[in-house]
């Protein structure tokens, strides 16, 4: 694509589905605070994209879908697009109201003591091996067994499921298929439940009312693999971010192993510092936005990362600190789309930090070099090999 009246222009790695050797929020930082600009394609992404890293600048996107929307479809763009995901209001605050009262705190709180014992059970099976990686043995597996339940899966199915929302979030090849299979398994779900009721989330979500009539299967198929994917690979990314960042803050570990009650500010520093999706949407019309002139239909993402450690808004910004007090990031982005999993997503945090660092407080990484990243919607660590003495 040639660019001519679109600027400025940056050299920019989006990360477009790619296995990285680098750490793209690392990668990233310079440019931090920088207003919009325009990064042309390639070969993975031809279309071009403008970029925003500011936070003020993100949040006016967020919040305005009559100006950014979320529902604007190109050619190539996938077939049943994901809702509530791929709308915008009202239709999409319709999808959200069959999700909300299946995830609030009533329904998530109970969840803790399982979240204790899942983590204190992972964590035996290699405690006293003295090495672990960290994202095949523990994040992957953890989150998965708790949200597992939660929907009511399977066993024998989660694994299968897991596969396909990596798949889909990390291969741009496969994506399509991948969707295609995960709204399969999830029609014989829901189908399973609209003829035999069951006491799980799944359920919910086939039996939901929206303006006084039974959803559509086809939107309860549809809505029950967004939140899946929403919930499979963001908090793994997440936690194999942090503990990498703790291999190298002895203090901060010693801190999380003694002093349960810095774990709650904890939780949202690493959510700040590693907010491993990125979202954004296509300028509804041509607009003048901050110095860019976009075009209609012209995407822009938004680098929530560097939102997070924009100086106007946060103190230090780069310093995780646990006592932190404003802690106003937007990992869960802000507006109409805000993250229907963010409570699930703390509690989940918040229990990790406690386990691991009571049964393995100090550990390092074994092996630098093996280590590798993924781009896509979710920055991800494909592996961290830590060792620690026994
Ligand atoms: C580390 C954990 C997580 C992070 C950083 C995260 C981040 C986000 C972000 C940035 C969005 C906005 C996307 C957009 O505007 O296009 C979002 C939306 C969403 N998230 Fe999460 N999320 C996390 C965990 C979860 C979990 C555990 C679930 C479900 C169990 C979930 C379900 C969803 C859903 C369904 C949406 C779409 C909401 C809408 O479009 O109205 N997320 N999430």
């Amino acid at each position: 694509m040639t660019v001519t009246d679109r600027a400025p222009v940056r050299e920019f790695k989006g990360y477009w589905g790619r296995v990285l050797d680098e750490d793209p929020f690392a990668a990233w930082l310079p440019y931090r605070e920088m207003d919009p600009f325009w990064a042309e394609g390639d070969h993975v992404n031809p279309e071009g994209v403008w970029v925003l890293t500011r936070f003020d600048q993100i949040r006016e996107l967020q919040q305005n879908p009559k100006k950014f929307s979320h529902a604007i479809r190109v050619e190539g763009d996938m077939v049943d697009p994901l809702m509530p995901s791929m709308f915008d209001p009202p239709q999409q605050l319709k999808q959200r109201s069959v999700i909300l009262p299946l995830m609030t705190a009533a329904k998530i709180d109970p969840l803790q003591p399982k979240m204790h014992r899942v983590c204190r059970e992972l964590l035996a099976t290699f405690k006293d091996r003295g090495h672990c990686d960290a994202v095949s043995e523990f994040a992957q597996r953890y989150p998965i067994k708790i949200f597992g339940d939660l929907y009511g899966l399977e066993e024998s199915r989660r694994e299968e499921f897991r596969v396909l929302a990596e798949t889909w979030l990390h291969d741009h090849t496969q994506q399509h298929q991948a969707w295609a299979s995960i709204r399969q398994i999830m029609r014989e779900e829901l189908e399973k439940r609209r003829e035999e009721p069951q006491d799980d989330m799944l359920n919910g979500i086939a039996h939901s009312e929206v303006d006084g009539e039974l959803i559509p299967i086809d939107t309860a198929i549809n809505l029950a693999s967004t939140v899946f994917l929403g919930g499979l690979d963001t908090l793994p990314s997440n936690m194999a971010w942090t503990l990498r960042y703790l291999t190298e803050h002895p203090d901060l570990r010693h801190r999380l192993a003694n002093d349960p009650d810095c774990i709650s500010g904890a939780v949202e520093e690493f959510f700040r510092i590693y907010p491993v999706a990125r979202n954004g949407a296509r300028a509804v019309a041509d607009i003048e936005f901050h110095g860019a002139n976009m075009k209609a239909g012209d995407r822009v993402i938004c680098l929530i990362n560097l939102a997070n450690v924009d100086s106007a808004v946060f103190e230090d910004p780069l310093t995780i600190n646990f006592d932190r007090t404003a802690n106003k990031h937007m990992a869960f982005s802000a507006g109409s789309h805000r993250c229907l999993g963010s409570h699930l997503a703390r509690h989940e945090m918040g229990v990790f930090l406690q386990e691991w660092h009571k049964a393995i407080p100090d550990y390092r990484i074994s092996d630098p070099d093996a280590i590798s990243f993924t781009g896509g919607s979710v920055l991800a660590m494909r592996n961290l090999p830590l060792e620690w003495d026994v």
